[in-house]
């Protein structure tokens, strides 16, 4: 027997999922480019704020400026640089190209700071996160704490605004860094941070609980001067590195204890950390050592 049906009955569309595309692949999908050069197209990037960093090869460099739009509009930034070499000299500049775009000053925002900065004239390392992350709660509040390479403030912001220790003295010795460092206190709303413009070869001796050395080039050279700075009754060192991997973890161990002898201090190791791998065969490491 057939049956009839008031009811109409529409053929069955199945439900098409909006595919959910990485943003590499909408790239990959808008930019105008053979093939061959698409695959040369950087799958990382850095996006301080809203200013896009990226390495590009030399083949892609008549067709910077339309990959810099692709990626910007993608990523949401309003200018693009490209690096030229990696960070160099004292000052730790960066050595980028503008390709689209004009302004390159910004607000990078991570965990509850404001980090201003101009990244076209002062590097921010986004792979030191977990360490800035870290630092964050290392200290407490009876501390004084001496920031030797305070640059805008990587970790003397994040330890004032979530540690709140009595004082930090950040010694900056690049008047660029130092005007946005001074520029973030404000920003952040932060007391507690002391900014001097200086070299800091004339950090107060015996005067600190806690001394961080976030600085890569050749920061054994400033250790003595960083335990003369901790207070005689003992502190905290914390010490990074660049260093080949076949030397680690001893060398940076080794240059500690043998700064310590030679000051006749005693030196305990209560952590060692690898922050990121720096170049080939490279890393970037923090040692924690109590000095006595
Ligand atoms: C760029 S920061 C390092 C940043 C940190 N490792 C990071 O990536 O988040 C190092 C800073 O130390 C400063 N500096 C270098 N030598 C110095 C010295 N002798 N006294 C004070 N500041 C110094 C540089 O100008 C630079 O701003």
């Amino acid at each position: 027997m057939i049956r009839s049906y008031d009811a109409k009955i529409t053929p069955h569309k199945p439900i098409r999922k909006k595919s959910v595309q990485s943003p590499i692949e909408n790239i990959l999908e808008k930019v105008n480019l053979d093939e061959k050069l698409k695959k040369m197209l950087p799958r990382k990037w850095e996006l301080i704020g809203d200013v896009l960093i990226m390495k590009l090869p030399n083949e892609l460099e008549d067709y910077e400026k339309d990959i810099a739009i692709a990626y910007a509009n993608e990523l949401g930034a309003k200018s693009v640089i490209k690096e030229v070499s990696g960070i160099s000299g004292k000052f730790r500049n960066p050595n980028v190209k503008l390709i689209l775009g004009s302004e390159t000053e910004t607000i990078h925002k991570e965990n509850g700071i404001r980090f201003k900065l101009d990244v076209k004239e002062i590097m921010f390392s986004s792979g030191n996160i977990d360490e800035r992350l870290r630092m964050a709660n290392i200290a407490n509040e009876n501390e004084t704490i001496v920031d030797m390479f305070a640059g805008i403030g990587y970790f003397s912001l994040p330890i004032a605004v979530h540690s709140h220790p009595r004082k930090i003295y950040a010694y900056e010795i690049n008047p660029i860094a130092y005007g946005y460092l001074c520029e973030n206190i404000v920003l952040n709303k932060v007391k507690n941070i002391l900014p001097i413009l200086s070299d800091n070869e004339n950090a107060q001796e015996n005067a600190a609980d806690r001394v961080i050395m976030g600085y890569v080039h050749k920061t054994h050279k400033y250790l003595a001067k960083a335990m003369r700075v901790i207070k005689e009754k003992g502190g905290i060192i914390h010490y990074h590195e660049v260093c080949p991997n076949e030397l680690l973890p001893h060398r940076p161990i080794e240059r500690i204890k043998e700064c310590a002898k030679n000051l006749n201090r005693t030196m305990t190791m209560l952590n060692y950390k690898e922050i990121k791998s720096y170049a080939p065969g490279v890393s970037h490491v923090v040692v924690d050592a109590e000095v006595r």
